[in-house]
């Protein structure tokens, strides 16, 4: 049956990228991005269309806009308006079903999590600046059990990408996933724990989702606020959505330039 076949070519392909990983070029990659604001320059820059067919459940308000764009499958994914209040779907829940259904569907080679993020002063980030996570983790799951507090951590590195980082000259941080937009005193302790630069909300949850399928992931987030300054952080947010979004479109624009024509081992 259909299921067998593809099943029987996935695991044809694994022993092929095992074999000779050098000649095994990306053709398609997933963009995960939570926010339209987000989503929509890189949708006019890689020319994008929505799927008015799309392989999502019907019913959900998921949106796949996809094309070819420099000899790449690229389909940006966004979870869309909540069906009730009409806002983006941010955060880990709808961050998490995406992805599962995205890589169910469209087998990608690999998966992009872009978006904006806060930013640590301490850690040297500015409204603006774009980074690459070396690393994701949660900072609003607490469970003080031996073992379980490791799981709710859920620490995961981000693939490893050396030469990408080198050409494009992206910062390089680690990043720290929470549902809340706001920081309490114990998130603030784990965000410390997890020596984070950037924080988000929805990373950890699209590391989990592509480490269980095995599926490389990276992770591109520009700063809009702020969370150590004096600002408050839904203001300063909302005050440069839009020009940092230009930025973020811009550096996974190159991202994806860069990763055209190569295989995962040569980023
Ligand atoms: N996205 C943008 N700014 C954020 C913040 N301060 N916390 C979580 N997600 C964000």
């Amino acid at each position: 049956d259909l299921n067998h076949a593809e099943n029987e070519k996935g695991s044809n392909q694994e022993t092929i990228s095992a074999i000779s990983s050098s000649d095994n070029h990306i053709s398609t990659i997933v963009i995960i991005i939570a926010m339209q604001t987000e989503a929509l320059p890189l949708v006019d820059t890689f020319k994008l269309t929505e799927d008015l067919n799309s392989p999502f459940p019907k019913g959900t308000p998921w949106v796949r806009f996809h094309g070819s764009y420099k000899g790449l499958n690229v389909n940006i994914i966004w979870p869309g308006k909540d069906a009730t209040l009409g806002v983006d779907s941010v955060g880990t829940v709808s961050a998490s079903l995406v992805t599962y259904a995205a890589i169910q569907a469209l087998k990608p080679d690999l998966i992009i999590n872009a978006g904006t993020a806060g930013g640590f002063k301490a850690k040297g980030a500015c409204i603006g600046d774009v980074y690459a996570a070396s690393a994701v983790a949660f900072h609003d799951r607490r469970i003080p059990i031996p073992v379980f507090d490791l799981y709710g951590v859920g620490l995961r590195k981000g693939c490893s990408t050396p030469n990408l980082l080198k050409d494009l000259n992206l910062k390089v941080g680690k990043l720290s996933t929470g549902d809340s937009l706001d920081m309490t005193p114990m998130d603030e302790s784990s965000i410390i724990a997890n020596d984070a630069t950037v924080k988000d909300m929805e990373g950890a949850a699209v590391a989990y989702v592509a480490d269980l399928l095995k599926v490389p992931a990276i992770f591109i987030k520009a700063v809009t606020d702020i969370v150590d300054g004096d600002k408050p952080t839904s203001e300063e947010f909302l005050q440069n959505l839009t020009a940092v979004t230009v930025a973020l479109g811009e550096s996974v624009a190159r991202v994806v330039d860069y990763i055209s024509g190569k295989s995962i081992s040569e980023l």
